[in-house]
């Protein structure tokens, strides 16, 4: 038998990573890991700690160490366990996550814990450096991009849904900052691998986008049907 199966959905913010990645998950019945949730909760727990976001060294210990867990589609940090799902997904921790998420310390400090997420039967993980760092070897990688106009729409129902109030402008600067630091950075920089399959979904519907996807993954399999436990 070879590897365990594994999904890169590498992309910028809001181009629907997360969801087109639990989404495929739930279709295939693979694991799913959101790696940037890992980067958010080091963020969290390092303005928790008061330690400040230059300070590589603690910043890498801090993620060596970090007391989280992924359970019935919540985020636990600590121990007990504190349920920080909605701390996480804050504009503020995510532009902090991206500023820490430079550090290449901290970055290898996290690699055992991403790769010891794939499992059998499989796995789909979304992030920015999936594909290039830390599956290199994925069965298949997507490269998922919609326009920046697009991502700040749909962040902005999304966050209007949640009952958080940010204007468009806002958001679209906030999200190009972010791009912006996560492209140009020196250590797993956000882009495409040189074999992943670019998916524009900008006016396309998270469903389409999933069938798309599941057709590459039968591609990739070498044409054989996903399997009668997939059906939809
Ligand atoms: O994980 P990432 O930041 O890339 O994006 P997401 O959280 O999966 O998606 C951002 C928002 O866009 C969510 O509310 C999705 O439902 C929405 N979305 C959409 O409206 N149409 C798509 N084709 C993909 C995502
Ligand atoms: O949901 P959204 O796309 O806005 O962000 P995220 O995937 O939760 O990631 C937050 C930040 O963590 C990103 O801006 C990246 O700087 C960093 N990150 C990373 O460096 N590598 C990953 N594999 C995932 C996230």
């Amino acid at each position: 038998a070879g590897a365990v199966p594994v999904i890169t959905i590498d992309g910028p913010t809001a181009s629907g990573k997360g969801t087109l990645a639990s989404r495929v998950a739930q279709r295939l019945g693979y694991h799913h890991l959101d790696s940037g949730a890992l980067y958010r909760a080091c963020a969290l727990a390092a303005q928790r700690a008061g330690i400040a976001p230059d300070d590589e060294p603690a910043l890498a210990a801090l993620a060596a160490a970090l007391p989280l867990r992924f359970e019935g589609g919540r985020a636990w940090l600590g121990t007990p366990g504190e349920d920080v799902t909605d701390r996480l997904r804050e504009e503020a921790i995510g532009q902090m996550a991206s500023q820490i998420a430079a550090l290449p310390a901290l970055r290898a400090a996290l690699l055992d814990w991403q790769r010891r997420c794939r499992r059998a039967p499989g796995l789909v993980t979304d992030g920015r450096d999936m594909g290039t760092v830390i599956f290199p070897d994925a069965q298949l990688k997507v490269f998922l991009t919609a326009s920046a106009a697009q991502r700040a729409e749909r962040r902005h129902r999304q966050l209007a849904a949640a009952g958080v109030s940010a204007t468009l402008p806002a958001l679209l600067a906030d999200l190009e900052a972010r791009d912006a630091r996560d492209r140009s950075r020196s250590s797993a920089p956000l882009k495409a691998a040189e074999d992943a399959r670019q998916l524009d979904n900008s006016a396309l519907s998270i469903e389409a986008s999933v069938e798309q996807l599941l057709r590459w993954w039968d591609d990739a399999q070498g044409g054989a049907p996903h399997g009668p436990e997939h059906a939809p």
